[in-house]
């Protein structure tokens, strides 16, 4: 059976993707160092799939020995890598903490790959390396603008680090046609757009720490009584209802979407050492077609007010999902109503509600 190493698997998106993988028959190896989570989700995770052997290795991706230590006791068919600080707001502010942390974590795993017999490497990127572009909706072609967050060049840079490792191994096995493939590596790099909602379960869901930067967490802790009131950051931009335009993508169908790449990798079916895809609905939604959205898919009214444009925000930015759709056999399924429904029942369930 093959073996899936998920960094930052105890995480919102790692949690979900750990759930898929092993729906899907693989084997999988969690590794933290819980900086940005608790239990509560690799809990669920043991729930959702009744299994309570899944292995999790609570570490830092930045300590190399440990990294090292982990691909010597497990062989390691693929990585899925999660682990990296991801607060836009708090990149600007400490940058060489992103630098740091975002980097080395990644270098470590790539390191450890390829001295161990090398696997194939899934990097977990954003669409935030699109920047502010009016060339609408966005293909893997589009050029990736200038990053505005020591966060997103982190994923800039990384995606590099990647592509650059894997045309090496391509350069090492065209030196030495027909040698032991050892170290060879084979990158894909995911770009997601706006992650939201929850496991139909309400078992994992998003566990934001402190006030929420997120759109959806902020909505779902107003609706349950720990904020006072959702301000929706600008009215004013030029869309059809002056707020800002994102491509939500559901965490499952998101999850999914890791699957169909991992297989894509495993079963040989790369076209290129490297690829990229999108990973979003192709559907633009504006903030208050959302909080819409969740009033009426939920029953209820939300406290919001206007408030003025957040620095860093761009206006619109949505997804060409067909590479995905064509190359991994991958398409989003849940409505936005439903990622909605999800994300309201896993805050009460957090809630004890
Ligand atoms: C969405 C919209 C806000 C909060 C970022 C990263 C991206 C990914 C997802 C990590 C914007 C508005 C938000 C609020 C609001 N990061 N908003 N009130 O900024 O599109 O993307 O998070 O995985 O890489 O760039 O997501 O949810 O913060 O904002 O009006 O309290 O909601 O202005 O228009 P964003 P977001």
């Amino acid at each position: 059976m093959k073996r899936v190493l998920v960094s930052g698997g105890a995480g919102y998106i790692g949690s979900h993707v750990t759930v898929e993988l092993i729906n899907a028959g693989y084997d999988v190896v969690v590794a933290d160092n819980m900086s940005n989570c608790d239990l509560t989700c690799f809990e669920g995770v043991k729930k959702i799939t009744g299994r309570d052997d899944i292995p999790f290795i609570e570490m830092d991706c930045c300590d190399d020995a440990a990294v090292a230590d982990l691909f010597s006791k497990y062989r390691i068919d693929a990585v899925i890598h999660f682990a990296a600080f991801k607060a836009v707001g708090e990149s600007v502010a400490e940058p060489v903490k992103y630098y740091r942390n975002n980097l080395d974590s990644f270098l470590n795993i790539l390191e450890a790959a390829k001295t161990h017999g090398g696997c194939n490497v899934l990097f977990s990127s954003s669409a935030t390396v699109y920047g502010e572009t009016d060339k609408l909706p966005v293909t893997e072609e589009s050029p990736r603008q200038p990053a505005t967050s020591p966060y997103g060049n982190t994923k800039q840079i990384c995606e590099d680090i990647l592509r650059d490792v894997v045309k090496a191994a391509a350069g090492y096995d065209a030196m030495e046609p027909g040698a032991d493939r050892k170290g060879v590596v084979k990158g894909i790099a995911l770009r997601y757009f706006n992650p939201i909602g929850a496991h139909p379960s309400a078992l994992i869901g998003e566990l934001p720490r402190g006030v929420p930067n997120n759109l959806v967490p902020y909505i779902t802790q107003t609706a349950i009584g720990k904020r006072e009131c959702l301000s929706i950051f600008g009215n004013d931009y030029p869309t059809p209802d002056g707020t800002c335009l994102r491509d939500y993508i559901d965490v499952v169908d998101l999850a999914k979407a890791h699957v169909a790449a991992v297989g894509r990798m495993l079963d040989g079916k790369m076209e290129e050492s490297y690829e990229i895809f999108n990973i979003g609905t192709g559907r633009p939604v504006s903030v208050l077609e959302l909080v819409n959205a969740f009033e009426k898919v939920n029953g209820l009214k939300l406290n919001y007010r206007f408030a003025p444009r957040r620095a860093g925000d761009t206006t619109a930015i949505w997804a060409d999902p067909m590479r995905a759709n064509r190359e991994l056999g991958w398409k989003a399924e849940r409505t936005l109503e439903e990622t909605l429904a999800s994300a309201w029942a896993w805050e009460k369930h957090i809630a004890g509600k």
